[in-house]
């Protein structure tokens, strides 16, 4: 075939296509990224038409053979793409029957475009949902290792951004782990919804050969062939659900990157990050910049982007395939790329957290944090909750005042407030009797931390072992 003039369609044209139509057009300069699952999806198809007579086993063969030897060229960089042949899809049947002949020309058999570009994009998101996961996986792991280690670690815990309680850095780390567990089965259950075979809807309504879907399903590893052929070849609604998986994943990342970036600050100094996860300024000094984490906060816009552009490219779209689904490739992939390197670099930087442990306390200490414990210890007196919290309140306003916390006031100064604290109440206000007291499942004991990360950790096993 020439590489001129697409002919795969030219029989009925009586002019050739406008030279800036055909590279507007065009998606090959984007769509080879397909080319490794187009071959797959190719060898299953010419199996299928063997098994079911549609081919000689020969012919299967040479096709195989040829389409192997293209898979090698392209590896090797060796192949040429042509945009006049438009898509991944004729630049690998061209270059098939520029190889063996009017054999290349039987492979297309009982098939389209329309249900071979579906086919090869959930074959794709599969197989990157794999590589996706195992990231996900990885950092999680991490995060609950981490928590473990630290479940004895004592924070100021925040609400509105301003010291609240004491919790432990254990709590907080497994805090981050649950937004992950539900990032993780929301992507498990989108490849439910991906792995369905589109393959044998042809261009809109089937084909009249006597094609057998459900081999080429399991060929593929497809868990089903798909129930509907206008249905199959143009919705792309299991790509808006991956890319709202990855803009909530995001969403949470970029929480945790706000969170490490305040924290590396001098006004903070909760954590060092270890020099290999920052860069330095090229005119001040002193500086070394939590990058990683800013830039993954900054990447969760472009995933937003993604997800805005493939519903509204969806957005209205009559049945079946319209060429506006070409659209559908770059915001995908870049998607996918974006969430795998921010997991990635997150997985690779979470274990490597030093947390600034006394700096940490210090700041709990300084916040009256544990201005509560002392209300609840009033209560478990007699005290009515509201008169407890005004009692509270005058006691840190005498605090800061003499700028001491409330453990640091003597048992005369406190009793200025109300006459029922007793020698007591020091137990509950310090740090560790605050945090060990919230000693129930889902609370920041650290005892209830270390439980918490090991049913982490046996979910996630368990999330691992069913899928
Ligand atoms: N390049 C096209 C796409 O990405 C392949 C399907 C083209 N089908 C068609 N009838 N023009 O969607």
């Amino acid at each position: 075939m020439s590489q001129a003039t697409n002919q795969s369609w030219g029989g009925r044209f009586s002019e050739p296509t406008d030279a800036f139509v055909a590279r507007f057009t065009a998606s090959v300069n984007f769509d080879q990224r397909l080319a490794r699952q187009d071959i797959r999806g190719s060898i299953a198809h010419a199996t299928m038409l063997a098994r079911v007579g549609v081919l000689t086993e020969g012919e299967r063969d040479a096709i195989i053979n040829g389409l192997t030897e293209i898979q090698g060229e392209i590896e090797r960089g060796e192949f040429q793409w042509s945009v006049p042949l438009e898509d991944v899809h004729m630049n690998i049947e061209a270059r098939l029957t520029d190889k063996i002949g009017i054999t290349g020309k039987k492979l297309h058999t009982g098939r389209s475009r329309n249900d071979q570009v579906a086919t090869d994009i959930r074959l794709f998101m599969r197989d990157e949902i794999d590589v996706i996961e195992a990231e996900l996986t990885r950092l999680r792991e991490g995060m609950i290792e981490l928590a473990d280690r630290e479940a004895d670690t004592i924070m100021p815990g925040f609400t509105h951004l301003q010291t609240a309680q004491p919790v432990t850095f254990g709590h907080h780390l497994l805090a981050w782990q649950e937004m992950l567990a539900r990032d993780h089965e929301r992507l498990l259950d989108c490849r439910k919804r991906v792995n369905v075979l589109p393959l044998g809807a042809a261009a809109l309504a089937g084909t009249t050969y006597p094609i057998d879907r459900h081999v080429t399903a399991e060929l593929l590893g497809f868990d089903r062939p798909s129930e509907n052929s206008l249905d199959a070849v143009s919705d792309r609604d299991f790509a808006i659900e991956f890319t709202s998986f990855a803009s909530i994943l995001m969403m949470h990342l970029s929480r945790m990157s706000e969170e490490l970036v305040l924290w590396t600050s001098a006004q903070f100094d909760f954590i060092d990050l270890p020099d290999r996860f920052c860069t330095g300024s090229s005119i001040m000094p002193q500086k070394k910049n939590p990058d990683v984490p800013e830039l993954v906060r900054g990447k969760t816009g472009r995933v937003y982007g993604h997800l805005m552009a493939l519903l509204t490219l969806m957005k209205s779209q009559p049945l079946a395939y319209n060429k506006d689904n070409q659209e559908d490739k770059e915001p995908l992939f870049d998607a996918v790329d974006t969430v795998r390197d921010c997991l990635k670099a997150f997985a690779d930087m979470v274990p490597a957290i030093e947390p600034k442990k006394e700096s940490m306390y210090e700041a709990a200490r300084r916040g009256f944090s544990t201005a509560t414990d002392l209300a609840d210890y009033l209560v478990r007196k007699g005290v009515a909750f509201r008169d407890a919290h005004e009692i509270v309140g005058l006691s840190v306003a005498y605090g800061l005042k003499t700028k001491k916390d409330l453990s640091e006031m003597t048992l005369e100064e406190l009793q200025q407030f109300s006459n029922i604290i007793e020698q007591d109440v020091f137990e509950v206000l310090t740090l560790e009797g605050s945090v060990a007291a919230r000693n129930h499942i889902g609370g920041t004991a650290p005892d209830q931390v270390r439980a918490a990360a090991s049913r982490a950790r046996e979910a996630l096993a368990a999330l691992k072992g069913g899928a």
